[in-house]
């Protein structure tokens, strides 16, 4: 690994990057690593302890990713399973695991038994978030039990020194004392040193850009807009100073402040920067498309062409800095990273262009990247942006883009996005954006009837945007979204709100 700390071994889903990200957040470096991988575990010495994650699979199916009993015989470091981790524990070592009664889904009671190690300080029975159809039926020999549940009596058990298991969920918010639980493993199970913090890590990140890039290595960075862009871009110029020339490409599909955002950072920051104007390359270019797909290709390939027609005008260079982040980098059981990647609009670019690929914040989480930034100087209000796609409004405008529909949504992006700050609930919020739907509607302003646009108003919730909840929205905040988008975008005569989670839908239209 690249510093001492805990190997989360992956088992698929989304569960390992949940306990690698809380075990960062205890201050101790956490890596994801695939369960293929687990005899490297075993002779790594900055490996200091392992958890095992969840995962989707049954241990007793044929296919099931495992780990041989081998693993667990000459082990010489603490292990914690959690959920699949846990039954894989019992299951290699002669336990039995089988499905259970009942299934326990969502926050359940548990009631400890011994405290010693993980649940001291922390109540005797206390809630739990339980995700499980199979369970341990029985335990292996020279295990314990530490806590049970009415419908699973091995919710946790262990046999110290160094093997302890869970099968409820301690990386879940909803477990009420997850994050004690998960201290209690690696500060006094494990004993390892607070070594993790993200603007100690600045430093290391500027002397690994400067080893990677060499001397003379030349660099393009673009801009998007978003944070992870901007931050790659100040942390390499930290690192090389005028050896990076960034630029942002204006395709007239962003919001109303991106470039002005761009512009003013990267002044700000002293940044040495190329705006391109593309807007009416790329609005004659979607004049008339209406499939959300072809919307999608056309945009892509003409950033391409765009970038590359740029890039070669600005001179030579060797790499090409993008703001990969690790749940991208990880492959993870066909986790976020396969779907975030595809939306990548500059895939291929490198090979094309005969760039290398520069990547400062792969080893990084959202919210580390924002803390980065933060320490870097990148205005917190620029850092706490949502996300915004690729393609921009074009995919938040249903059917034809159009310069009239595009201002309209500019506007009531705007609008949005003050309510909710006013209203305190934009940083509780994943993503929150409108959208132009294409429909008119009748409705009566100051007596007269009114014949306008129905603009939709999408909120969401989520950890990694591979699932998303809408957002239960207090009717007195709708009620205002509603009336000031009305009253200060006259084109508009109607709002509603998009109640669909993700899945069935996806988080943008198109
Ligand atoms: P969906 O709509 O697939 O979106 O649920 C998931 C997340 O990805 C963002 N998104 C994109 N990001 N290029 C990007 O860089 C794209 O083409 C793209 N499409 C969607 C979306 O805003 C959400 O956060």
């Amino acid at each position: 690994m690249k510093r001492d700390g805990v190997a989360v071994i992956d088992f698929g889903g989304q569960y390992a990057h949940l306990i690698s990200r809380r075990i960062r957040d205890l201050g101790v470096y956490a890596e994801i690593v695939p369960f293929q991988n687990w005899k490297e575990v075993l002779i790594d010495s900055t490996v200091k302890a392992v958890v095992l994650s969840g995962g989707p699979a049954s241990v007793y199916e044929t296919d099931a990713p495992e780990l041989p009993e081998e693993f667990f015989k000459i082990v010489n470091k603490p292990v914690l399973g959690i959920c699949y981790g846990a039954q894989l524990i019992a299951q290699a070592l002669g336990g039995t695991v089988g499905l259970a009664e009942d299934g326990e889904y969502g926050r359940t009671r548990l009631v400890v038994n011994k405290a010693e190690p993980l649940f001291i300080g922390t109540p005797e029975q206390q809630d739990v978030w339980m995700s499980h159809g199979d369970q341990v039926l029985a335990l292996p020999s020279s295990f314990n039990i530490a806590a049970s549940t009415d419908n699973c009596k091995l919710a946790a058990f262990q046999k110290e020194p160094n093997l302890y298991a869970v099968q409820f969920h301690p990386e879940v918010a909803h477990t009420t004392y997850g994050k004690q639980i998960l201290e209690n493993f690696v500060f006094n199970v494990a004993k390892i040193e607070k070594n993790w913090n993200v603007t100690d890590y600045v430093g290391e990140a500027i002397k690994e850009i400067r080893e990677i890039v060499g001397e003379n290595g030349m660099v393009l960075g673009a801009l998007s807009g978003g944070v992870d862009s901007a931050v790659a871009c100040v942390l390499t110029d930290r690192a090389l100073g005028g050896r990076l020339q960034c630029f942002y490409i204006d395709t007239g599909l962003q919001r109303a402040d991106d470039e002005a955002y761009v512009r003013h950072l990267s002044q700000h920051l002293g940044l040495k920067l190329k705006v391109v104007n593309a807007k009416s390359l790329f609005l004659s270019a979607l004049d008339g498309v209406v499939d959300p797909e072809e919307k999608r290709k056309i945009i892509g390939s003409l950033f391409i062409k765009v970038f590359e027609q740029e890039a070669s005008a600005l001179g030579h260079f060797d790499f090409l800095l993008q703001g990969t982040l690790y749940p991208d980098v990880v492959e993870s059981g066909g986790g976020a990273a396969n779907v975030i990647k595809s939306h990548h609009n500059v895939g291929g670019l490198p090979e094309r262009l005969g760039l290398k690929l520069l990547e400062p914040l792969r080893w990084l989480y959202k919210d580390e990247v924002r803390n980065m930034g933060k320490w870097l100087g990148i205005p917190e209000d620029f850092l706490m942006r949502h996300p915004f796609p690729g393609p921009g409004l074009a995919v938040r405008i249903v059917g034809p883009v159009k310069e009239e529909y595009l201002d309209i949504s500019r506007r009531a992006d705007r609008v949005l996005e003050r309510v909710l700050k006013e209203e305190g609930v934009y940083s509780d919020l994943w993503q929150a954006f409108p959208v132009f739907t294409g429909v008119k509607s009748v409705g009566v302003k100051g007596d007269a009837r009114h014949y306008g646009w129905v603009m939709a108003v999408r909120m969401v919730q989520s950890v990694d945007a591979m699932t998303a909840d809408w957002y239960r929205a207090d009717p007195e905040l709708l009620e205002k979204i509603a009336s000031t988008l009305i009253s200060e975008i006259p084109e508009l005569s109607r709002v509603v709100y998009d109640i669909t989670s993700k899945p069935p839908g996806t988080i943008e239209w198109e």
